[in-house]
């Protein structure tokens, strides 16, 4: 019996080509732009914040997203009313209760957040499907890689990498590759020390799995997990990532020589 398993991610989010030494590599690089889709209006998230700044336009919130390897964002409009309505409402019935009950009104706690100075707040990891951690704040919106796609609740975000779902069936590489695609997404990329990195700890992580039949008699049988990553031999003895670079555009290396090869 052999284990198969396959990784997928959603949505990449990976450094240009370090070694660009082509043109080829540099219309990769170029050709790569990761879009953030507005999703809620009037919310921001509370997912942790990697990156603060003060900018005139959502462009510029964007930019500095993408600098700084985020997932997803907040951002206020300039133009905006700077005040919170859902805290003036709050205070308000605050002071309806107080006033009924003749009590003195309570001592207000200036508790200021970076929400209060900056207008563009970065997010390691963008909301999953519940928005869970989603607040009412009218002064932000909030923007994400992974509008049109919601992650599925069972996908874990590597922070600053991306989302990933990882599936134990034992596929062959076409139909492993068609899962990921149909669920929205694509065979891990790899092409990265953070990526790599990160993934093997991922995996690494993960309940432990029954690898080997309960049969030691039969050897064959007690075969290494084999896990399918984002490289295509398209061309032979050319790769290309699960976004169409070439694999030879990126000075990542941590295969033996001769390899990567098709198995
Ligand atoms: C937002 O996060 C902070 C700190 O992580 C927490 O104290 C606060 O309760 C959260 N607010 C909401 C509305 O979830
Ligand atoms: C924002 O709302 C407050 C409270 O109603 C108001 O006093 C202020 O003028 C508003 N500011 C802008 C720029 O509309
Ligand atoms: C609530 O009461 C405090 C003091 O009693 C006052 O300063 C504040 O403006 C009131 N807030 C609202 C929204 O009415
Ligand atoms: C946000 O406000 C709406 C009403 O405008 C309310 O139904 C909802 O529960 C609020 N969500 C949070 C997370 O506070
Ligand atoms: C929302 O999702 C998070 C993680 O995906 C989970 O921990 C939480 O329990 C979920 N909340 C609800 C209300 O389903
Ligand atoms: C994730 O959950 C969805 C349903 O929410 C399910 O269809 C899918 O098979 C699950 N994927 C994995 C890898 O567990
Ligand atoms: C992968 O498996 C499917 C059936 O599970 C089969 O139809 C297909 O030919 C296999 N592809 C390769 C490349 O072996
Ligand atoms: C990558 O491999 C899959 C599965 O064999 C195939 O369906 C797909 O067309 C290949 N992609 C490219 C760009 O060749
Ligand atoms: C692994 O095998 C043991 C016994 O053979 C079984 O109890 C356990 O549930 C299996 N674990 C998984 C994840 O399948
Ligand atoms: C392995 O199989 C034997 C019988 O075939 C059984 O007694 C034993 O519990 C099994 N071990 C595990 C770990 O499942
Ligand atoms: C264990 O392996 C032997 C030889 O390959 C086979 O005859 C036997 O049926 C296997 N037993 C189990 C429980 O898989």
């Amino acid at each position: 019996m052999r284990l198969t398993a396959v990784l997928a991610a959603l949505v990449l989010s990976h450094h240009p080509p370090e070694g660009a030494t082509d043109r080829h590599c540099e219309a990769n690089a170029r050709k790569i732009v990761h879009r953030f889709y507005p999703l809620r209006h009037c919310q921001r998230s509370n997912r942790t914040v990697i990156g603060f700044i003060n900018v005139q336009s959502v462009r510029e919130c964007a930019d500095y997203a993408r600098d700084k390897q985020g997932l997803a964002f907040n951002f206020a409009p300039v133009k905006r009313n700077n005040t919170n309505w859902y805290d003036v409402v709050r205070e308000r019935e605050q002071n309806q209760s107080t006033v009924s009950s003749w009590k003195p009104a309570p001592p207000r706690v200036a508790s200021f957040g970076f929400e209060d100075f900056y207008n563009c707040h970065v997010l390691d990891c963008p909301e999953y499907r519940n928005l869970s951690t989603i607040v009412n704040d009218t002064r932000f919106d909030y923007y994400t890689l992974y509008a049109r796609l919601l992650p599925a609740s069972n996908a874990t975000c590597i922070p600053s990498i991306g989302m990933f779902l990882f599936d134990d069936t034992k596929l062959n590489y076409s139909n492993a590759y068609n899962v990921c695609v149909s669920a929205g997404g694509s065979l891990a990329h790899i092409a990265s020390d953070a990526r790599t990195f990160q993934l093997s700890k991922y995996i690494a992580s993960l309940p432990e799995m029954n690898y080997t039949t309960n049969n030691s008699t039969d050897t064959t049988s007690a075969i290494e997990p084999l896990y399918y990553v984002g490289l295509n031999e398209t061309v032979k003895n050319r790769f290309f990532t699960s976004a169409d670079e070439r694999l030879d555009c990126f000075r990542f290396r941590a295969w033996a020589p001769g390899h990567p090869a098709y198995v």
